[in-house]
């Protein structure tokens, strides 16, 4: 039975899931470049800002250490979880250069070791890269036989930011791709005894393992966009609103209502990049991948979409608040975040642009230097602000009543993507509300569709 693990890549994912195996009775060794990350596990703390990791770390110091050598790790561990970045590249694809870093090392470690050891990729990568991209640095360096004398393995995780040990120790299902059966059997193993429901293990091919992983992305960043393209379309049709609409679609089985709400677009480190590495996928394949790539094209737009949107309330002397930076609530991540996208965009428009975030004032104002003027509060934002942008559905912003609003006379116009705010809000004479996905109050909209159905002047 194995009971000794090690994690290589002790950032947001792996350190996670290094204090997750940890918790479930594991011996963990997990392994960095980064001597701060390893010093951190090693007093017993997180290396990273993630829910929990500083309990799961600090409760498990006696099944936990951290090194920064990767032969300590291959040789006192049974099977070695990878999860180092593996960056988008220029056309799209996944970079092998840390990854190819860290198998040169464990090459290495295993040249001297003699037994078995099993190497397990959790990074996102596509097609291809586990057997012919990796594999060969590790028969290289340790002059060992993969399938012999240590397995290969392919098994990504599903988890989202926030929620990454749960996520991990609670999956839906676990992914693994297998060299041989040997590999994927150890990993099987682990898994049973690590995760906490009976989540089914779907294993394969390495190749098929690393096409569902994107795959699986992909699917939900479409159906995301799917909602957002309802959305847009509900707003042009009289009492058209798109909860209504979704929450139906969402009773269907074959659709289910998760990731099926219409808003703002997706952000964030993995949902933006697989529809473009898809996309790359396809081409290098000589095939198309038009669903992936509009997704990905149609989720960019956006912020571009909103600006003209817009444009009729804004003006010389306004100024816009937007509310939201981080690619999600309670997040300080601002990666592809769709309110930074907004404020970049409604400045370069040459609109005067404030924003606020609970959480990720400092990440967003690296990303928008000084062209947005961050605030420290909401409260700072709506004084002064003539039009104002809800992005997240932070429970800080749902809370905003009629008289947080600056009270100049002329109404605020509100936009709110997620449809947070009250009736009071909606309802009052100091408010042009505009919720995202709800009919615009616009009678061009009903004139039209009249018009679409007018029999006047037809044969009946
Ligand atoms: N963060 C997510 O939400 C998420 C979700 C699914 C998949 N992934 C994938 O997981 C992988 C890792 O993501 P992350 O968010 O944890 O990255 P991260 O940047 O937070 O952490 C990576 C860690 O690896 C370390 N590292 C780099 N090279 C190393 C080496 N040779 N040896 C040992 N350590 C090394 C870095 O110092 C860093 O601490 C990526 O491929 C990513 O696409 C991430």
């Amino acid at each position: 039975m194995i009971e000794n693990v090690s994690v290589i890549g002790l950032g947001k994912l792996g350190a996670s899931m290094a204090a997750a195996f940890a918790s479930r009775g594991l011996n963990v060794i997990g392994v960095d470049v980064n001597s701060r990350s390893v010093d951190l596990i090693n007093e017993g703390k997180e290396p990273v800002q993630e829910t929990d990791l500083g309990k799961y770390i600090s409760e498990n110091t006696d099944r936990i250490r951290a090194t920064l050598s990767h032969e300590d790790a291959i040789l006192n561990s049974d099977v070695s979880f990878v999860i180092v970045p593996t960056p988008s590249d220029e056309n799209g694809s996944f970079s092998l250069q840390y990854a190819a870093w860290a198998y040169k090392e464990i090459g290495k470690a295993l040249a001297k070791k003699d037994s078995y050891h099993n190497v397990v990729l959790t990074s996102t990568v596509l097609p291809g890269a586990s057997r012919h991209g990796l594999l060969p640095i590790l028969e290289k360096e340790s002059g060992k036989k993969a399938g012999e004398d240590f397995g290969i393995c392919y098994s990504p995780e599903f988890i989202a930011l926030g929620s990454i040990i749960r996520d991990f120790l609670e999956p839906d299902f676990t992914l693994l791709g297998e060299l041989d059966r040997k590999s994927g059997d150890q990993v099987e193993h682990i898994y049973s005894r690590v995760m906490l429901n009976d989540a089914p293990c779907k294993r394969m091919s390495l190749e098929n393992a690393e096409l569902t992983k994107i795959s699986v992305n992909a699917f939900v960043t479409t159906k995301i966009s799917f909602a957002n393209m309802i959305s847009e379309l509900c707003e042009e049709i009289p009492g058209g609103n798109v909860d209504v609409v979704t929450s139906a679609l969402g009773e269907d089985l074959r659709i289910g209502s998760r990731y099926l709400k219409g808003a703002i677009g997706y952000g964030g480190p993995c949902f933006p990049r697989d529809n473009v590495a898809l996309g790359y996928l396809a081409r290098v394949l000589e095939k198309k991948a038009p669903i992936s790539e509009t997704t990905d094209s149609y989720n960019r737009e956006i912020p571009e979409t909103i600006v003209d949107r817009i444009k009729p309330y804004t003006g010389s002397g306004k100024t816009l608040a937007v509310l939201g930076l981080a690619y999600k609530p309670m997040s300080h991540v601002v990666e592809e975040s769709p309110g930074v996208a907004l404020a970049s965009a409604l400045a370069s428009a040459g609109n005067r642009v404030v924003a606020y975030d609970p959480l990720a004032n400092e990440s967003a104002a690296a990303e928008l230097k000084a062209n947005v003027v961050i605030l420290d509060s909401m409260k700072q934002c709506l004084d002064q602000a003539d039009i104002v942008l809800i992005t997240t559905p932070d429970s800080e912003f749902k809370g905003i009543s009629v008289a947080d609003f600056k009270q100049n006379g002329a109404p605020v116009v509100v936009y709110d993507f997620w449809r947070l705010l009250s009736n009071e809000i909606k309802e009052s004479d100091q408010v042009e509300y505009i919720g995202a996905g709800l009919a615009k109050k616009d009678e061009k909209i009903t004139k039209r569709l009249e018009e679409l159905w007018s029999m006047d002047g037809q044969e009946q």
